[in-house]
């Protein structure tokens, strides 16, 4: 596997969430100009991936895949290097089976080939999902893939897509430097949208599905919780809560709305510094909830120097007036051997989404969360 990838989560676009595979090279553009005039680059975002459906239904007669000449007139190299022009990073989709979710051709039994392929044409990120699978060994398979890239000799990020069905929270940390954890996101805070044979899924049904997985996620090695919906219809409080917790989870960050119709506050919220500097904190720990009473959830993450990250959601359809005591309780990360030693140390608070200072530790936390809205703060300690 390429080294040093993926030292903090993978920040980026993809296709899926908003355009499936109604793509073309336009899109791409406006993207990636996008990009730069936004803001987006100068925070982080740099991949841009093109997901299912950017291919011809068949291969051309020798077995290689072909970008569809009538989305992409002027070939998939001349895209890449206009991606790569910007500065920024270019990434497409393939799949472990014959035929991809939506029916194109998949890379098995041509791995080489195709990592041949992207290779020449400056691919940088490999999204490699998992349809049309039937008795392929999914650790087997991926490895495959991962040695295919390795033997193209080009550095691509290699980002598997198998649902968490087969646990790579156990088996991919030297095959991919981020895994799916869950079926595919939807656009709504807790519910479960049922398609028949398999569902998609709300931000809390994925995030409470997985909760006991950070123990796998680390610099080089993620645990992706998929595309985000910011910006695609829930409300500015879920939007906020769901950004805040894939940083808090250490979450790849891949966007997943039309940024050509991207209204400010959602360029705002995905712009915030300050809150992605936990998303980047050089340890790279994912965080883990301390509590889940009377619709209130409370999650850390902890930072470099001793410094934490702490989510206060309400998950209630009412006003949530907080009073937290620092004197109540020391949180501990077991995992990671840390805590928030609040009933001996002082420690100041920031308000990360209000940029401001709050009382340090030494006073009751106070302050009135709305419904399904986040109070997001940055805990260090006092010197
Ligand atoms: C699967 C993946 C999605 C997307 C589609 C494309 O469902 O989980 O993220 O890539 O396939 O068909």
């Amino acid at each position: 596997m390429f080294k040093g990838l993926a030292e903090t989560p993978p920040m980026g676009w993809n296709s899926w969430n908003t355009f499936g595979t109604d793509i073309n090279e336009k899109l791409v553009m406006d993207t990636a100009d996008l990009f730069i005039s936004l803001g987006l680059k100068d925070v982080g975002y740099d991949y841009i991936v093109l997901d299912d459906g950017w291919m011809t239904k068949e291969r051309d007669e020798n077995g290689n895949m072909v970008a569809d000449p009538k989305k992409f007139p002027n070939g998939m190299k001349a895209l890449v290097d206009y991606v790569h022009g910007k500065g920024l990073k270019f990434g497409l989709y393939s799949c472990a089976g014959a035929t991809t979710c939506a029916g194109f051709p998949g890379s098995r039994g041509h791995e080489y080939q195709d990592a041949r392929t992207f290779a020449a044409w400056g691919v940088d990120f490999l999204k490699y999902d998992w349809c049309d699978t039937e008795n392929l060994n999914a650790q087997g398979a991926y490895e495959t893939m991962r040695d295919a890239l390795a033997k193209a000799e080009y550095p691509i990020l290699f980002s598997i897509c198998e649902w968490g069905d087969n646990e790579p929270w156990n088996w991919a940390k030297d095959i991919g430097q981020m895994w799916r954890v869950s079926g595919d996101i939807t656009n709504c805070w807790d519910c479960e949208v049922n398609h028949g044979s398999w569902s998609s899924w709300g931000v809390w049904k994925i995030i409470n599905m997985r909760k006991d997985i950070r123990f796998a996620a680390g610099p080089n090695h993620w645990n992706d919780l998929d595309m985000m919906e910011v910006g695609n219809g829930m409300s500015t409080a879920e939007d906020r809560s769901h950004f805040a917790m894939w940083n808090i989870l250490s979450s790849p960050l891949i966007l997943g709305n039309d940024l050509r119709t991207a209204n400010a506050n959602t360029i705002n919220l995905l712009t915030n510094t300050e809150v992605l500097s936990i998303n980047k904190d050089s340890l790279g720990i994912q965080g883990f909830r301390v509590s889940n009473k009377d619709d209130l959830e409370i999650w850390v993450k902890p930072l470099s120097n001793g410094s934490w990250a702490m989510a206060f959601i309400n998950m209630s359809d009412i006003d949530f007036d907080l009073n937290y005591d620092w004197q109540a309780s020391i949180i501990e990360d077991s995992i990671y051997n840390r805590k928030i030693d609040s009933k001996n140390k002082t420690y100041t608070v920031r308000d990360l989404f209000a940029h401001k200072d709050l009382v340090n530790s030494s006073q009751n936390l106070k302050t009135k969360i709305k419904k399904h809205d986040v109070l997001l703060i940055l805990v260090e300690e006092k010197n």
